[in-house]
């Protein structure tokens, strides 16, 4: 490990950073268990993957299948553009700098079941369609920016007061709340595209026994419960990012074949599960998404599988379950879902205070992804060890490790666009 992020864990660990994180877990890189990890680049009945045919044709469908089963459950087919309303357009939003489209997404193809409000920017003045970064926030869109016509998610939250969510409801305290994560007029002036839709929208975020949300509209007659082997929330967001991307690509102003998918966190998870099934995405980032995300679920450092099972039931399949402190047992590791996006490019970034979320390990995951992209004829991530605090790997496979806590900041904004500027190249505008 990196001698400045190895002196930094005790450090904060003293300095009381550790809020979001439970001291009966481990978080000492001495006492991590020696494991081994599934090679990609081997299928299950032992023959090696030795060309790019075999991997797309055989090994990916085959760990794709394996995730589906036994990690996040099975997804119903790829959503179509759906129903969609046009809510509203303004082509001098943000003091002319955008055009600001929102949209109604309903599911079930009519307003009374499941719907996602989608909130788009558009960079003005390009004269070819824009690519687009697209992600699932936490507080609803009004929260994203101070823009006074966003309207109030009517959606179910998690009360705190902090963010202005009051018996579970935003309100206009909310407005911007989480702007200092999603900086849209840097993200505009760079030529970008931003897509944003609140999560609960498609699936509440607690435990319902999936009453509410997405899943029932696929429940088989007499049904329900997904089955053990059937989409969990994860699930569900990730299919949200794909129906709100069929939406995207209908808008003759982005360029459907240059859109990136972003999470932080859970919604990291999601982006990342989303980018590995959905080919259509043209990159993916991972911000400090962790256990079940970028972070190898083999390590026994923060967040463990039995734990996030255990807080957060709803997440993944029920299948998971099984791998409760029997990790080793696991047909996969996260390296696997980070190979799916290959050739694509992909993004992983950590945070040295985020210990929760293994950075060391979201490293590792990424760093083992590489043999696939490089049988795949391209470099993978160029770097054997972490990079020092605050400096990007700008390779197939990008990484960087910020200073600071389990956030999403300008400087992650600012080696995504460059990344997104070396591998999903701009057209001159
Ligand atoms: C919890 C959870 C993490 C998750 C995070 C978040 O800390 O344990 O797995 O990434 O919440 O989404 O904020």
């Amino acid at each position: 490990m990196n001698l400045r992020v190895r002196m930094f864990i005790p450090f904060c660990l003293l300095a009381g950073f550790t809020a979001a994180q439970d001291d009966a877990f481990n978080y000492d890189e001495t006492k991590v268990v020696p494991y081994t990890l599934p090679d990609p680049l081997v299928m299950t009945n032992g023959t090696r993957v030795t060309s790019a045919r075999d991997w797309k044709t055989k090994r990916r469908q085959e760990i794709l299948r394996l995730f589906e089963r036994e990690v996040y459950g099975k997804t119903p087919a790829r959503p179509a553009a759906g129903w969609f309303h046009l809510n509203e357009v303004d082509t001098q939003a943000l003091n002319g700098l955008a055009t600001r489209r929102q949209l109604t997404i309903a599911f079930s193809g009519t307003l009374g079941g499941p719907m996602m409000d989608l909130l788009l920017y558009i960079p003005n003045g390009a004269k070819n369609p824009v690519p687009a970064f697209l992600g699932l926030n936490f507080s609803g869109n009004q929260s994203v920016h101070q823009d006074p016509r966003i309207p109030i998610s009517q959606s179910w939250m998690r009360d705190s007061r902090e963010f202005g969510i009051v018996n579970n409801r935003a309100t206009e305290a909310s407005r911007g709340v989480q702007s200092s994560r999603w900086p849209v007029e840097m993200i505009l002036k760079r030529g970008y595209a931003l897509a944003t839709i609140y999560y609960g929208d498609i699936d509440p975020d607690f435990h319902d026994g999936f009453k509410n949300g997405v899943h029932p509209l696929f429940y088989k007659k007499g049904q329900t419960a997904p089955a053990a082997d059937e989409w969990g929330s994860i699930g569900a967001w990730a299919w949200g990012l794909s129906s709100a991307l069929s939406c995207l690509s209908k808008d003759k102003q982005i360029d459907g074949t240059r859109v990136a998918v972003i999470g932080h966190s859970r919604l990291g998870k999601a982006a990342l599960w989303a980018g590995a099934q959905d080919e259509r995405f043209a990159l993916v980032i991972s911000n400090n998404s962790g256990c079940g995300g970028a972070a190898l679920s083999r390590r026994n450092f923060g967040e463990t599988v039995k734990r996030i099972n255990t807080s957060f039931p709803h997440w993944f399949c029920g299948n998971f379950k099984k791998y409760n402190d029997r990790e080793a047992s696991l047909p996969v590791d996260q390296h696997m879902l980070i190979a799916l996006v290959a050739p694509r490019p992909v993004y992983v970034a950590s945070a040295a205070e985020d210990l929760w979320a293994d950075p060391r390990g979201e490293f590792l995951a990424a760093k083992h992804a590489s043999p696939v992209y490089r049988l795949l004829g391209t470099d993978g991530l160029q770097a054997e060890e972490m990079p020092a605090l605050d400096q990007s790997v700008q390779s197939r496979i990008g990484y960087h490790i910020r200073r600071g806590k389990h956030d999403v900041t300008e400087l992650d904004w600012k080696h995504y666009l460059d990344f997104a500027d070396r591998h999903m190249k701009q057209q001159k505008p």
